[in-house]
């Protein structure tokens, strides 16, 4: 399935040809007895091409879906707020830096090991996020971040995957979920960078579904006369999306039973983590994710949290300040166990999530924005305030419904650095910093004396290449292996 395109949504084309004019007609009237015919209101203006284009559109949308978001998420009244009912802080396994149990941290990391050289691991980037607070116009993936190099996000996670490759012996899939706007132009970046050493034949991208975005009394928006307003749906989609594009049979097919989760803002990450997959391994676990304590309260993470026997996430957006402001007895956060969305996920899981059935699914989330679209004469507006609602899943409300989810604690310094902002906060510069930081450590745990500011910045700019070390213990092999030893200076690059 290698740079295939995803099922539900693939664009007009071939597919088109083959829709009979009765499919349209009856499409056309499902539509009109769904209260949405305004849709076609311009259909009889349309070419040819555009009116393929219109109704592939239409036939994505799950009508009966639609209208149960309109009656359960428009609805004032019941969407007045997620219920916060017997909220606790959720439990999860401490680091052995901060007294957990570090003979549990070996056997787990064992346990992860066994699985990788067992070839039953997969990685799993989503990447169909449009990436408006960067400001940055491709996929997000693309987008340069390491301090000497520039590699981009895309190379990072590459070399970091074919390094645990190596290491294991066994060369890992990758699955890569896109979006109908930037699948095209990340299959291409991968193309022209011969897929980063890594074998193309395990590397599959596949598009994630798309939902449309209504106006406050539930009616479909047109973008153009001839397109609907439509927008990824979410990264809760990449569970139907890995079932419909093919990627479960492919892993059943291979012998790959876990997932290893991760955002594409995030070049710290351990995107092949063997301790975290031993711990989901060894607690039978569905779903298992990563925290970190919040910096601060106002830290805009989720948080992990209990719920009547269930683990759930509480975005930052929902849960009131006075709570996340909650302190313990000893003055820490009350909910201190911060998201990095970061997971791991059982294959058969993903398929049980996908399929849905009596009382499995992800809620959808509702977020108001301002949707370009047309007025009644079918000219373009570009509205100054919200004008419509879009329709988002979320991943982590898979959580819930995983049978034994665990959360483990992972080292903020080790793991997460998101490129977010373009400036401030999560940006770029705050990222490059991080990174610096990380390979200084490294340096400095073998003895090379490295002269930082009080962050632990060091004053020359060095870069580890993840196919030289990618965590600490690659590191520290490599490093000791390494004769002559280089002398660490301004420019340094390892690799
Ligand atoms: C997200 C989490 C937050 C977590 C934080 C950590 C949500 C709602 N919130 O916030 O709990 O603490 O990350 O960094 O997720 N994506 C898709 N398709 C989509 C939408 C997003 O693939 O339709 C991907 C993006 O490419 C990106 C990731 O999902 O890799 C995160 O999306 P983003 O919207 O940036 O999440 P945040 O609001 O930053």
């Amino acid at each position: 399935m290698s740079s295939a395109g995803g099922g539900r949504g693939e664009p007009a084309g071939a597919a088109l040809d083959g829709i009979s004019m009765a499919t349209h007609e009856s499409l056309i009237e499902s539509f009109q007895r769904a209260g949405q015919a305004q849709v076609f209101a311009f259909l009889d203006t349309l070419g040819p091409t555009e009116r393929a284009r219109l109704l592939a559109e239409a036939a994505e949308v799950d009508l009966a879906e639609l209208d149960r978001l309109n009656r359960t998420l428009l609805n004032s009244k019941a969407a007045a707020g997620i219920d916060l009912t017997d909220l606790a802080p959720a439990p999860y396994e401490k680091r052995p830096e901060h007294g957990g149990d570090g003979g549990a941290w070996a056997r787990a990391k064992a346990a992860g090991e066994t699985a990788l050289r067992e070839g039953r691991v997969a990685a799993f980037t989503v990447a169909g996020g449009q990436g408006t607070r960067l400001g940055y116009d491709g996929p997000k993936g693309t987008f340069p971040v390491t301090p000497l190099r520039a590699k981009s996000l895309f190379q990072v996670f590459a070399e970091k995957i074919r390094a645990a490759g190596v290491r294991y012996g066994r060369p890992l899939h990758w699955f890569i979920m896109t979006s109908h706007a930037n699948h095209e132009a990340t299959v291409a970046f991968f193309a022209e960078h011969r897929h980063f050493g890594l074998d193309p034949a395990r590397v599959h991208f596949f598009r994630q579904g798309r939902m449309p975005a209504v106006d406050f009394s539930g009616k479909i928006l047109l973008e153009t006369r001839g397109s609907l307003a439509l927008s990824p749906d979410g990264h809760g989609g990449s569970l139907r999306a890995l079932s419909r594009s093919g990627a479960l049979d492919l892993m059943a097919r291979e012998g790959i039973d876990t997932l290893s989760y991760f955002q594409v803002d995030n070049p710290l990450v351990r995107c092949i983590d063997p301790a975290f997959l031993g711990w989901h391994r060894l607690a039978g676990s569905e779903m298992s994710s990563k925290m970190v304590p919040k910096a601060y309260a106002e830290e805009k993470v989720g948080h992990f949290c209990r719920q009547r026997g269930r683990l759930v996430v509480v975005e930052y957006s929902d849960l009131p300040m006075a709570m996340q402001r909650e302190t313990d007895g000893a003055g820490g956060l009350r909910y201190l166990a911060g998201s990095i969305a970061i997971h791991v996920l059982d294959r058969e899981f993903v398929r049980r999530m996908a399929e849905g059935g009596e009382g499995v699914a992800l809620p959808f989330h509702r977020a108001d924005k301002k949707i370009p679209t047309i007025d009644a004469a079918g000219n373009p507006v570009k509205p100054d305030r919200p004008n419509g609602v879009k329709f988002e899943l979320f991943v982590f409300d898979a959580l819930p419904f995983a049978r034994h989810p665990v959360v483990i604690e992972t080292l903020r310094a080790d793991d997460f650095s998101p490129v977010k902002n373009a400036t401030g906060l999560d940006s770029p510069v705050t990222c490059r910093d991080d990174q610096l930081r990380q390979f200084a450590r490294w340096l400095r745990a073998q003895g090379v004396a490295l002269p930082a500011d009080a962050t632990g910045r060091p004053e020359v700019a060095v870069e580890v290449s993840p196919l030289f070390g990618y965590d600490e213990d690659s590191f520290a092999e490599a490093w000791r292996a390494r004769r002559p030893q280089p002398e660490v200076r301004e420019g340094l690059y390892l690799e």
